[in-house]
């Protein structure tokens, strides 16, 4: 007989609680949702609400769709609240984004006007091209975390909400590393105390998050939770936690194409990637302090991929380089360049030219209501730390320091897929008939 995993059942509502609520991603997602349940479109891109899955041999013809599967959150069950520095509601903000076709827009006024971005935990430090005024004001860090804290609760009592997720879509923050304050829980909060400056917004969201019970995604680069005080805490606390950086876009076509190319024993003398883009993410970005943050992100998925320590030949010795260049005129609709230099047979060289004319919300959107629908389950499920199955999802996968990030992302999606069977007790798939 089949052994299920124990997953409490998905009933009553699911607080979606969004820092950066009145940003493109934030309002393209949750008019997206509004869309979906008025029957204005489709959820398009979403393995939760449109994936299926494969069980058992071929020959069984089984691939049901993950959501009759699996116990998922039903999409209409879905409640949202959030923080932002900027007052306006998520219908103006949506407006404002750009993204979506303002007939749209107008079809969803009611549900997005009655969002309101409660004031930010904010500090001009950590996005400095951010102008917003919607913040919160307290003698120290501490009681900051407090006021978000009070803030969840209010809207899970209000809303009558029975579990939470929260996803972090504010703007990335100026590049940080690990120091000892980020060591345990103990110095963490000494931190939150004195106002260490070590300590960013997102990671006062996240610590307030873990405390509520909310499981936490990180859509951003910025360290966030990806910290040793905050992944404790979130074992101790039975929190799934899981970033970082929505792999969209550039990214993505690179973790698309890189595995096929590696797979062929092909060689990689240079990878040169450059894009436009010109919404308030390209904005917050054309600081040096913030790109630096994404740079690191998008540099990583190619050494993991090619593994240059095991083919040397191959890839010991190529060059990497990423642009990217705020270009106002271009919105959300991101124009990215990348030429690949390869080499085959003898050495022989040949070039690759990808030109993507992308929307980067609409990539993004998705992905924010999967790690929504995946943590709630995996919270249901028992699933505490660090959920490398949602690796799938990231551009900077979260993972245990005893091992490296997958970035693959066909080695991500069997990951992904085989921890569902798991999860229903079915075989998982090793293409071994
Ligand atoms: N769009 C994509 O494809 C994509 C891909 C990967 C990562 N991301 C990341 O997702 C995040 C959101 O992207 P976006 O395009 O919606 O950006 P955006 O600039 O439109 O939205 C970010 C929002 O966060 C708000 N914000 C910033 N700091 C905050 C804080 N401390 N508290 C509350 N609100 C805060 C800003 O005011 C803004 O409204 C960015 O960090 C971006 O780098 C986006």
């Amino acid at each position: 007989m089949k052994k299920k995993f124990k997953i409490a059942n998905p009933k009553g509502k699911l607080g979606v609680l969004i820092p950066g609520i009145g940003g493109a991603v934030s309002t393209t997602f949750i008019a997206g949702v509004e869309a979906f349940k008025k029957n204005l479109g489709k959820p398009f891109g979403s393995l939760s609400q449109m994936g299926t899955i494969r069980l058992e041999k071929r020959t069984s013809k089984k691939s049901p769709l993950i959501k009759d599967l699996m116990p998922l959150a039903d999409i209409e069950d879905l409640e949202f609240f959030g923080w932002d520095v900027y007052p306006e509601n998520c219908y103006k903000a949506a407006l404002k984004a750009g993204v979506l076709e303002e007939s749209l827009i107008e079809r969803l006024r009611d549900e997005l006007e009655s969002i309101t971005p409660e004031k930010a935990v904010f500090n001009k430090r950590y996005a400095t091209n951010l102008k917003g005024k919607n913040i919160k004001k307290e003698k120290n860090y501490f009681k900051l975390a407090q006021e978000l804290i009070k803030d969840i609760k209010n809207f899970k009592n209000k809303k009558n909400i029975d579990r939470l997720v929260m996803i972090w879509c504010g703007s990335t923050e100026i590049f940080m590393t690990q120091t000892k304050v980020h060591k345990n829980i103990k110095s963490f909060e000494q931190g939150l105390k004195s106002n260490d400056k070590n300590i960013s917004p997102s990671m006062i969201y996240a610590y307030a998050a873990i405390k509520c019970g909310a499981a936490y995604a990180n859509g951003a680069p910025n360290l966030s939770v990806d910290i040793p005080a905050l992944t404790e805490l979130s074992l101790r606390n039975n929190i799934p936690i899981a970033g970082k950086d929505f792999k969209t876009g550039q990214t993505l076509m690179k973790t698309i194409l890189a595995p096929g190319i590696k797979s062929r024993l092909l060689g990689l003398n240079g990878w040169f990637s450059t894009n436009i883009l010109g919404n308030r993410d390209g904005e917050v970005l054309d600081n040096p302090k913030n790109f630096k943050t994404k740079e690191e992100s998008k540099l990583n998925a190619l050494q993991h991929i090619f593994q240059p320590e095991l083919h040397p030949d191959l890839y010991g010795d190529f060059y990497h380089k990423v642009r990217i260049n705020y270009y106002p005129p271009r919105g959300d609709q991101k124009e990215s360049w990348d030429n690949i230099d390869i080499f085959g047979w003898l050495g022989y060289t040949m070039q690759i030219k990808v030109n993507f004319l992308c929307r980067d919300s609409i990539l993004a959107a998705p992905i924010v209501l999967d790690l929504i629908i995946f943590m709630d389950l995996a919270q249901r499920a028992g699933m505490k730390g660090i959920q490398e199955w949602m690796s799938f999802y990231f551009k900077s996968p979260m993972h245990d320091e005893t091992v490296y990030p997958e970035h693959d992302i066909f080695i991500q999606s069997i990951k992904l897929k085989n921890t569902l069977r798991f999860l229903a007790g079915e075989k998982t798939i090793d293409h071994l008939d």
